[in-house]
């Protein structure tokens, strides 16, 4: 039905008959002339009728409104000099229409406008997915994710020779951190399939089975409390290698990124830094530090054990710590009633579980000037060392939290993130990317009084931390490693545990007993009896990435048809209740009402 898609019209076509099919972007009436916008996933094209230059197509241009599907016949030609649309590919050229085909009308009221959908209600543009997949928008991101995704397959397949293999969806529930999404079996009554969270094992029981170098561009379905770069459906590039170590998987993954930004953006991206989790935890507070900007926690515990102001060495004394952290020209940007309890910077902070925030204004000549307690407290070599580990100059602020380490950690992390922002010193066009390592095995659940994984529990522990018979615990770090994009984690893998009396190990440090670890692992650990490589991988959240390659804020303009936050399609309205029939035959009792 075409020769051309509008957005590929271009000068070279000058002349030349074409036929365009797509939808009617708009349509204006200057006097007689009558011009089209005709649109389609590629771009837009303007199409123009007269009664005197196209006097068969004038009639149904005047018919046409809004979303209607038409195919335009004409011949191409140059704009006028000072009619050149600069915003559109094809804006050298307009298409003189000999002929205009109605394929279809549109029968009901538009929801919204296709051309205009930037103050449309999102929930409203979910409901009407198709139309606002209609949006230059979302044909921009949609279309970079494939290209995206041309460019993965080419650098994996083309220059090291990885093979992509298919991993069920339909699996065995397999505790791997957030909440299963469950199958009912018809077949075996009582029994369930879990979608899988991700393709681990199976990805190792390829390594078993000789598949090396294994990628999949792979769904991946979690029950878990969703963000705005959270899915409970999403997509990773999964990988798998064996015989690779550490240090050659994080130079193929970087050849991999940098390779990526070359294609899509023209960029070539220098080497990545690498950060200890360590570092990253004292620095920043986070494990996926963003690193466009400074502002850098210190730690400043030694200097308040003995201080007369509690809050401080209370903390301390019940095996806290109190950080600081400094914000240029931040006296004169944040007031005190901000700080203060209610302001909030106060109610921020205390989202993450901190009872309060402690100030010091930094003011000419270098004077400190503290509310009542903090600033009667300390002396001259404590002022003079707090100035010099947090090189604070006249103007500063500096914002302390004390407390338990994990919450002053998270708090002022929020913090220095929500001001970075509010104070410009977030550089948006940076790129930052940053491998933080050496994660820890273990972290402890007071809850449950045990250790867990905090990868999964085939992560491999670092064997520097186990010679001379040291044991598996909280000090043991594990070979565990996590891509940083601009403060946001886009990936993150391992090396995986390849003997089995080191599985043996871990299982024992978390607490599974071998016959716990034989029920739920059992075929995993039956494969490693019979001759598994040393393998490790990382899996990519691939919307993730291309969020953050499109400069968008939400996974959801990079999905073709996304839940929302509440996990609910609004275009088909799934979740939905069943029949009785149907969840008789799965042998399945409903108790929840909708
Ligand atoms: P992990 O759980 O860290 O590792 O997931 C890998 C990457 O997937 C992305 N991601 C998500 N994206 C959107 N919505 C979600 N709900 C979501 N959850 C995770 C993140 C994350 O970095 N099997 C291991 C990988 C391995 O060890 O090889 C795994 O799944 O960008």
């Amino acid at each position: 039905m075409r020769t051309h898609y509008c957005g590929h019209l271009q000068e070279a076509l000058v002349d030349q008959v074409v036929s365009v099919c797509g939808w009617i972007d708009r349509s204006r009436d200057h006097g007689g002339v009558i011009f089209l916008d005709v649109r389609d996933r590629t771009g837009i094209v303007q199409v123009v009728s007269d009664p005197v230059r196209t006097p068969d197509s004038y009639a149904i241009a005047g018919q046409v409104r809004n979303e209607y599907v038409v195919r335009v016949t004409g011949k191409v030609l140059a704009r006028p000099i000072d009619s050149v649309n600069p915003k559109l590919s094809s804006g050298k050229i307009e298409v003189y229409a000999d002929r205009i085909e109605i394929l279809n009308g549109v029968h009901k009221s538009l929801p919204f406008l296709v051309s205009d959908t930037d103050n449309v209600r999102e929930e409203l543009r979910l409901k009407y997915r198709y139309l606002d997949l209609r949006s230059e928008r979302l044909a921009h991101n949609l279309s970079l994710r494939c290209e995206v995704v041309r460019v993965i397959r080419r650098y994996l397949e083309d220059e090291w020779g990885f093979r992509e293999v298919e991993t069920p969806i339909l699996c065995r529930s397999t505790p791997e951190g957030a909440r299963d999404y469950l199958v009912p079996s018809r077949v075996h009554p009582g029994e369930w399939y879990a979608l899988p969270q991700s393709p681990q094992l199976f990805k190792q029981l390829l390594m078993v089975g000789g598949w090396d170098r294994y990628y999949q561009i792979a769904r991946c379905f979690r029950d878990e409390d969703l963000r705005a770069d959270r899915q409970p459906e999403f997509t990773q590039l999964d990988m798998e290698m064996s015989f690779m170590s550490q240090e050659e998987i994080l130079q193929l993954n970087e050849g991999l990124i940098r390779f990526i930004f070359q294609k899509i953006k023209g960029i070539d991206l220098p080497p990545f830094p690498r950060m200890t989790y360590k570092e990253a935890m004292d620095r920043y507070g986070c494990d996926r530090p963003d690193t466009r900007f400074g502002m850098e926690l210190v730690d400043v515990s030694d200097l308040f054990v003995d201080s007369p102001f509690k809050v401080f060495s209370g903390a301390l004394a019940a095996g806290g710590i109190v950080k600081v952290l400094p914000v240029p020209m931040g006296d004169s940007a944040i007031s005190n009633t901000r700080i203060k309890p209610g302001g909030d910077l106060a109610n921020l902070v205390a989202q993450y579980g901190a009872k309060g925030l402690a100030f010091i204004r930094v003011r000419p000549g270098q004077t400190l000037d503290a509310i009542g307690a903090l600033k009667d407290g300390m002396s001259a070599e404590v002022k003079a060392e707090l100035l010099r580990r947090t090189q604070a100059q006249d103007g500063h602020l500096l914002l302390f939290g004390a407390g338990e380490r994990p919450i002053v950690n998270e708090s002022l992390n929020r913090l220095r993130l929500a001001l970075g922002k509010e104070l410009g010193l977030i550089d948006e066009n940076k790129i930052n990317l940053l491998w933080v390592t050496d994660f820890p095995m273990f972290e402890w659940n007071s809850e449950e009084n045990r250790l867990e994984a905090i990868h999964h529990p085939f992560t491999a522990p670092n064997p520097e931390d186990l010679q001379d018979g040291r044991p598996i615990g909280l000090e043991t770090r594990a070979l565990a490693y996590d891509l940083i994009f601009n403060g946001t984690e886009v990936g993150g893998g391992s090396l995986r545990i390849y003997q089995r009396e080191v599985q043996e190990k871990v299982f024992q440090a978390i607490g599974l007993s071998e016959a716990e670890a034989q029920e739920k692992f059992g075929f995993l650990l039956d494969a490693f009896d019979f001759g598994t490589p040393p393998h490790g991988g990382i899996a990519y959240g691939l919307d993730r990435l291309v969020m953050l390659l499109a400069g968008v804020d939400s996974i959801r303009d990079v999905i073709a048809f996304p839940k929302t936050q509440q996990a609910r399609d609004l275009l088909t309205d799934a979740p939905a209740s069943v029949t009785d029939k149907q969840l008789k035959e799965l042998h399945v009792k409903s108790v929840g009402q909708k």
